[in-house]
């Protein structure tokens, strides 16, 4: 088992893929993109492969593949396959965007990938549009639904996005009510690649809950696991679940369970924190295999205890960067 200096269990990994992406969502990048990373930065398949293995084999139970969009990334199926195969691993996940899935809904189940996470930010295809600046809502509703058909458990991530798309926080819900689905409102957080200041106004947590049960009623509050982002919650002959995770204003620490590597191969042990380790650099090193397992226990054991607050000053650097850089 894997933990670290505060005795915290370390069995969730998100391994992001990529930090490309195919839309332009507002509030995660500038209509330009930023300056993603070049193809011969990114860890390689074979570093992927190794270091999941690896991390499995020292504890990780749960991985989740993270982008930018990961299926942008082509390799992502060979990783799948690797991953299918991995004994140790019980969860594999990943968040997707849901427009380039379509092809490969149907080894879903194969891979094990029975949890898809899909941000969506809009439940009409004008509002997808603005926010994601492309148009492909359509293609994602259809994913979305073949997903649900195939017994694949979704949750939606909707970021509630001040002046933007409150109004569009109702109807999602009551588009999703009939559905399996959990439907997951996101504070959004600065992390947006400086395309535009987190606007005056900016909609917490509470405000969203206040939201949805005037509009809804009453919201009946669900037990989660306590490494859990979100507050869930129930609403009587509603078949989704409603989430609400305060990223903003709430810090997680206490009982977080995740480990982040970037795809340029960067350790992250906390969203706020800076890289620990430069995973590319180690397994290029002539024993950097064998030296893998130690300098991960290294990094794990210099954990801030309290992340939020200990990586104070670095978060402003942080926050001018975008969720595509981290992984989110
Ligand atoms: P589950 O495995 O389904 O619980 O998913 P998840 O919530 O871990 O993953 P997802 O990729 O859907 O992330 C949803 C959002 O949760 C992220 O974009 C963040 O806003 C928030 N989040 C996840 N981890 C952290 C964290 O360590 N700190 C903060 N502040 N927010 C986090
Ligand atoms: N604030 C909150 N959530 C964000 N995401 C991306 N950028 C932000 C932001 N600035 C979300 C995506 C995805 C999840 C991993 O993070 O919508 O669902
Ligand atoms: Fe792509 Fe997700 Fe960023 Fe939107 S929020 S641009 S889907 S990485």
């Amino acid at each position: 088992m894997l933990k670290d200096n505060h005795g915290r269990r370390i069995n969730y990994l998100r391994l992001a893929v990529t930090d490309r992406c195919n839309l332009r969502c507002n509030y995660c990048m500038p209509a330009e993109g930023i300056a993603f990373s070049k193809q011969e930065h990114l860890l390689s398949l074979q570093d992927m492969q190794f270091i999941s293995r690896s991390l499995i084999e020292m504890g990780i139970d749960k991985i989740r593949l993270t982008g930018g969009e990961p299926f942008v990334r082509k390799e992502v199926p060979l990783l799948l396959d690797f991953l299918a195969e991995q004994k140790g691993l019980k969860h594999l996940s990943i968040t997707t965007n849901a427009t380039l899935i379509g092809p490969y809904i149907d080894r879903f189940k194969d891979w094990g990938l029975d949890e898809v996470n899909i941000s969506l930010d809009a439940i009409d295809a004008e509002s997808f549009k603005r926010i994601t600046r492309r148009d492909q809502f359509d293609l994602v509703m259809e994913n979305i639904h073949k997903l649900i058909d195939a017994g694949i458990h979704v949750k939606i991530n909707c970021v509630v996005l001040t002046g933007q798309n409150q109004d569009q926080l109702v109807p999602m819900v009551n588009y999703m009510k009939e559905l399996p689905v959990v439907v997951r409102f996101l504070e959004e957080m600065p992390f947006n690649g400086g395309s535009r200041d987190l606007s005056p106004g900016h909609w917490n947590y509470k405000k969203i809950l206040e939201h949805l049960q005037e509009h809804l009623g009453t919201l009946e509050e669900e037990v989660v696991p306590l490494t859990a982002t979100s507050r869930e919650f129930k609403i009587e002959g509603y078949r989704c679940t409603l989430g609400v995770i305060p990223a903003y204003s709430r810090t997680f620490c206490a009982n977080c369970n995740r480990l982040r590597i970037t795809a340029k191969g960067e350790v992250i042990t906390c969203l706020y924190g800076k890289g620990q380790l430069q995973l590319r650099d180690v397994l290029r090193r002539p024993n950097g295999e064998e030296e893998f397992a130690s300098l991960m226990q290294n990094v794990l054991l210099r954990r801030a205890k309290d992340g939020f607050e200990a990586e104070k000053e670095h978060q402003e650097k942080v926050f001018g960067s975008s969720m595509t850089s981290l992984g989110g």
